[in-house]
């Protein structure tokens, strides 16, 4: 029996040698902190497949991350990382909170796009951060926000350059990562769950909106599945 090391809301943490753990996906989808809360049958393989297609694309564009293999149909073996509490988005288009908390109106473009750092804290709704209070938290050094920082915008550019052949656009994701050594590693998933894709053109969405907006469930697992079908072509 192998050693559960953590539990989130949608993923299993489990002990797989000194180096190395599993991350079984499960079929749980949630929304707003973890208030709204469903089963989605299929929803783990799904999420599975998706996060060991898009990071073995990053690994292909030299970009180096947990990433080993996938191990079974809802589950990934990892590298091993002290992970950081922290979420960091890169947006292009604005959606989400960046329209509620500035005055920046849904759909404007950033070009450049724009990094946030939020701490992963659901009691305290995921409080935006800067690198100041990175550093006061000893969360991550000001080196190491900028190695994150200029990390998250690579990892954009291979995204963006997967999605826009295939008639998607990226409007903003999230990224976590982690210590192993002296270096900071992309970690955790690539998922609809954590990005927000849209067809380019007719703008339908794709992504855990579907989900957030109150579609019914059946919607949500369609596009995920669209998604990596659309990915895997
Ligand atoms: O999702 P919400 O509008 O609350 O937050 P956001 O800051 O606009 O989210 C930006 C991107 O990060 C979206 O693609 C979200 O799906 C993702 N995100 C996430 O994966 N986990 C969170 N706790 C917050 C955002």
């Amino acid at each position: 029996m192998s050693a559960l090391l953590g539990e989130g809301k949608t993923k299993l943490v489990i002990e797989a040698g000194e180096e190395r753990v599993l991350l079984r996906f499960k079929d749980t989808i949630t929304a707003g902190d973890g208030v709204k809360m469903d089963i989605l049958r299929g929803k783990g393989e799904v999420n599975a497949r998706t996060s060991a297609v898009l990071f073995s694309k990053l690994m292909e564009a030299g970009i180096r991350s947990h990433y080993i293999s996938q191990y079974d149909e809802r589950t990934l073996l990892v590298r091993k990382l002290q992970m950081i509490p922290v979420e960091v988005v890169v947006r292009n288009v604005a959606t989400g909170s960046i329209v509620k908390r500035l005055p920046i109106k849904e759909g404007e473009i950033f070009d450049p796009p724009i990094v946030e750092f939020f701490l992963k804290d659901d009691r305290l709704h995921d409080p935006l951060l800067n690198a100041d209070h990175l550093r006061y938290l000893k969360l991550m050094s000001p080196e190491e926000t900028e190695d994150v920082r200029r990390q998250a915008l690579t990892i954009n550019k291979v995204l963006k350059n997967v999605f826009e052949p295939k008639g998607l656009r990226l409007y903003d994701f999230k990224v976590e990562f982690g210590r192993t050594g002296s270096s900071l590693l992309l970690g955790d998933e690539l998922t609809l769950d954590g990005m927000r894709v849209r067809v380019n053109g007719t703008g339908e969405v794709l992504d855990k909106d579907l989900y957030r907006r109150g579609e019914t469930l059946e919607r949500v697992m369609e596009a995920y599945l669209r998604f990596l079908k659309v990915l895997s072509s």
